[in-house]
């Protein structure tokens, strides 16, 4: 079916400014959500769905809203990989790295280095009392995690964030800047040989690590799609842990009272962290593809139509969640967006809240005694399909 790059009919279209969208996305949904949940966004290039609820349907359809959208960067970059197939494909690709993600592998195989990793950043910055925390932690411990579950001992936190950056830059890539292409090509190399030789390392010796359970899967997978996957967790793995660390740390050191009240109960880490993932989600929106005319949001969508499902909207969507625009770790529990839902949902999600909830944050806020914001520096929040914080920088009592 081919794919359809224009407004369904009847559908309204809305101009919006990718630059404003980048500084501040939230009024422009609050917008949509209230006079066109579903949009044509000409410089997007899809409809954008916006409620809660209809995203939350779409995904419970995924035979029609299918993740195969032709033609995406995402399949440039990195080849066919597990986010943009649908079932059986899909299911197929997931079962066989899904299981060093889950809570109990986490815990017990992961959960240790983590906390080792975190220590040996924070030693490296403890005596000079201040830091970026992006740079200087957040980034280098998402990326020495990601290394490890992943299963690429070859492969240093360095190489990691550098190949992420690379990837998503690709993914990003609207502009087609050959410097980007040329860039993303040398890093997928580069993946590709780390992957076969952590590959062949594990077919002797399993390890735990996603690598190893796809080399070993029930169903067989090809290196090609091994690697292509690792692609893909690469892109996306070390940005939104790090974003998550970054916003929350951020949101409590500019609300004393309720960092007080967090710090006198540990156990309330885990409702910040999806407090803060529902309030500033690090993914934004993703893309859909319609398998045949659908209505939604009071549009009948031709087959072939683009959707993005803005789960950033959703996430503020007032019908759900009462002062929505608000951060309160409090608020009553309601599911949220950020890890998208259905069979996509997000794989590393338990890997992403142990290692900012568990251990990054409760060390960041114990070790760095009066730890506060540093005023000066121009720390901003930056982005729509990815949002996080470009820096943050601290100062505390060096000891
Ligand atoms: C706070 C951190 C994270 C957030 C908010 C997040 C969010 C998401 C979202 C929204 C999706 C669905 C996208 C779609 O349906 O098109 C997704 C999928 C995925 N995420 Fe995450 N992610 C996070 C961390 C991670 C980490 C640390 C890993 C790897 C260890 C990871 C691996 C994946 C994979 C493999 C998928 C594809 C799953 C599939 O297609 O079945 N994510 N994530």
């Amino acid at each position: 079916m081919s794919v359809l790059t224009a407004a369904a009919p009847g559908a309204p279209v809305v101009e919006l400014d990718l630059a404003e969208l980048r500084r501040d996305p939230y009024p422009a949904y609050a917008e949509l959500r209230r006079s066109a949940p579903l949009a044509w966004v000409p410089s997007v290039g899809r409809h954008l769905l916006t409620r809660y609820e209809d995203i939350v349907r779409a995904e419970k359809l995924p035979e029609v809203f299918s993740s195969r959208e032709e033609g995406s960067l995402l399949l440039r970059t990195v080849g066919r990989n597990m986010l943009r197939e649908d079932d059986p494909e899909h299911r197929r690709l997931r079962a066989a790295a899904e299981s060093p993600t889950r809570p109990r592998q986490v815990r017990d195989l992961w959960a240790a280095s983590f906390e080792r990793t975190a220590y040996r950043l924070l030693d490296r910055i403890a005596s000079r009392g201040e830091a970026d925390l992006i740079a200087d932690f957040a980034e280098p411990l998402a990326a020495a995690n990601l290394a490890l579950v992943l299963g690429l001992r070859n492969a240093t936190a360095d190489d990691i964030a550098e190949w992420s950056r690379a990837m998503m830059a690709a993914n990003g890539n609207y502009a087609d800047d050959p410097d980007i292409w040329r860039r993303a090509e040398r890093v997928t190399r580069a993946i590709e040989d780390a992957v076969a030789e952590a590959a062949e390392a594990v077919r002797r010796e399993p390890d735990g690590s996603v690598i190893s359970s796809m080399v070993h899967a029930a169903e067989p997978v090809e290196l090609a799609e091994i690697q292509n996957n690792v692609k893909v967790i690469i892109g996306g793995g070390v940005n939104e842990p790090r974003d998550v660390f970054g916003v929350g740390a951020w949101a409590l050191l500019r609300r004393p009272p309720a960092l007080e009240k967090v710090l006198k109960d540990p156990a309330s880490w885990k409702r910040v962290f999806e407090e803060t993932a529902r309030w500033i989600s690090p993914i934004g929106m993703y893309p859909r593809q319609l398998t045949q005319d659908y209505e939604i949001a009071g549009v009948t969508l031709p087959a072939g139509s683009r959707v993005a499902l803005v789960i950033a909207s959703g996430n503020r969507d007032e019908s759900v969640f009462d002062r929505a625009d608000d951060f309160d770790p409090d608020r009553p529990h309601r599911p949220h967006l950020a890890f998208g839902g259905g069979p996509h949902f997000c794989m590393g999600a338990w890997v992403a809240r142990h290692e900012v909830s568990a251990v990054a944050w409760p060390l960041v806020f114990s070790r760095l005694k009066g730890l506060r914001l540093d005023d000066s520096a121009d720390d901003r929040l930056d982005g729509w399909v990815f949002r996080g914080l470009t820096s943050l920088h601290v100062t505390w009592q060096a000891p």
